[in-house]
């Protein structure tokens, strides 16, 4: 059962939740990113041919964009175990030695949101990712001596969505970093009749279009919106999605025709109505609309700025002509 404040909470982001029945598990299912896929399938193949781990990964880009995935991905074709952390989960420095030690040759290490491990924790992982070596300190104060554990050879995938916020010394260490791009609709379209095969619903593709073009450029969202979609349709429609039942759903849902929710509106309404279109910084729209502003730069902002709905200067936030037609709102001479 989930708590009961989780599913009061939902909004199309915060879903971390693993789903595991529509993740695809091999590199040939894996759906777009072909520039990152090409070059990941090359590294893998020469890893393999020389008896080697793969050299550490760095993914990063927006949230949802498929960075679990790919890692559980590298970890399948490599034929190997995988581990995952968080950054905020590893709070001590012996957690993470912890994790390291128990690492078998070969295996992957994920740790999505690295860009919020301690940094005094981050230094654990230079000379594990280097020299497959566990520098630590043993006894307490005045009798305390430092120890080497050799460890395996690994492989650390690290996700972030703020590769900016990475020290350089961590950044250094990754031989493999590949920034994730916002899907194309095609790509979305083709994600989505893939999760309706194999969740055996049916879903045309007027449906699979409309849904894809509404998930701004990303499968979680896409895989997200599909799931809410199939309710309507069970409930009101004997299971199958088509367009009429779709465009019901994202009207209740409250999803607009380029896939913004209230959050999106909310930010640009507050730009244009309390800023008067900007510019304005960050943390006045992040408190005139209640969010945090790390979840405006990570979560809404990206897609805002690749569909020219809004653009950063050096003076802060202005809101572009093209959301202003979109929301029908005259601008004020
Ligand atoms: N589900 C989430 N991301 C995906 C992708 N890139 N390809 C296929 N299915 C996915």
């Amino acid at each position: 059962m989930r708590d009961e404040s989780v599913i009061k909470n939902y909004s199309l982001y915060d879903d971390q939740e693993i789903d595991n029945t529509i993740r695809p598990e091999s590199i040939e299912e894996y759906i777009g990113q072909s520039d990152v896929k090409e070059n990941i399938k090359v590294f893998i193949e020469a890893a393999k041919m020389r008896n080697e781990a793969l050299d550490h990964v760095l993914l990063y880009g927006p949230p949802g964009l498929g960075k679990t995935t790919l890692s559980f991905i590298i970890a399948h074709e490599m034929g190997t175990n995988i581990k995952t952390a968080s950054g905020p989960s590893i709070e001590k420095s012996g957690d993470l030695a912890a994790i390291l030690s128990s690492l078998e040759p070969g295996d992957v290490l994920f740790i999505d949101e690295i860009h919020r491990m301690p940094r005094y924790i981050e230094e654990i992982l230079y000379p594990a990712m280097e020299d497959f070596s566990l520098d630590i300190i043993v006894g307490s104060e005045g009798n305390s001596r430092n120890i080497k554990i050799d460890l395996p050879p690994f492989t650390l995938v690290g996700a972030t969505t703020r590769a900016g916020d990475l020290s350089s010394p961590l950044r250094d260490r990754f031989g493999i970093v590949s920034k994730l791009q916002f899907y194309t609709v095609d790509e979305l379209e083709t994600i989505i009749k893939r999760t309706a095969r194999v969740l055996q619903v049916e879903c045309d593709d007027e449906a699979a279009h409309e849904l894809a073009k509404r998930s701004r450029g990303t499968p979680r969202i896409a895989n997200r919106l599909f799931k809410r979609v199939r309710d309507f349709a069970l409930v009101k429609n004997d299971g199958v999605v088509d367009l009429n039942i779709t465009l019901e759903a994202l009207k209740r849902l409250k999803v607009d025709d380029l896939g913004l929710d209230n959050t999106d509106h909310e930010l640009l309404l507050a730009i244009i109505n309390k800023f008067n279109g900007g510019p304005v910084g960050i943390e006045a729209i992040a408190s005139s609309i209640g969010e945090e502003v790390t979840t405006i730069e990570d979560v809404c902002e990206p897609y805002l700025l690749q569909e020219g709905l809004i653009k950063r200067t050096s003076r802060g936030r202005i809101v572009t002509d093209r959301a202003y037609d979109i929301l029908g709102i005259e601008r004020k001479k």
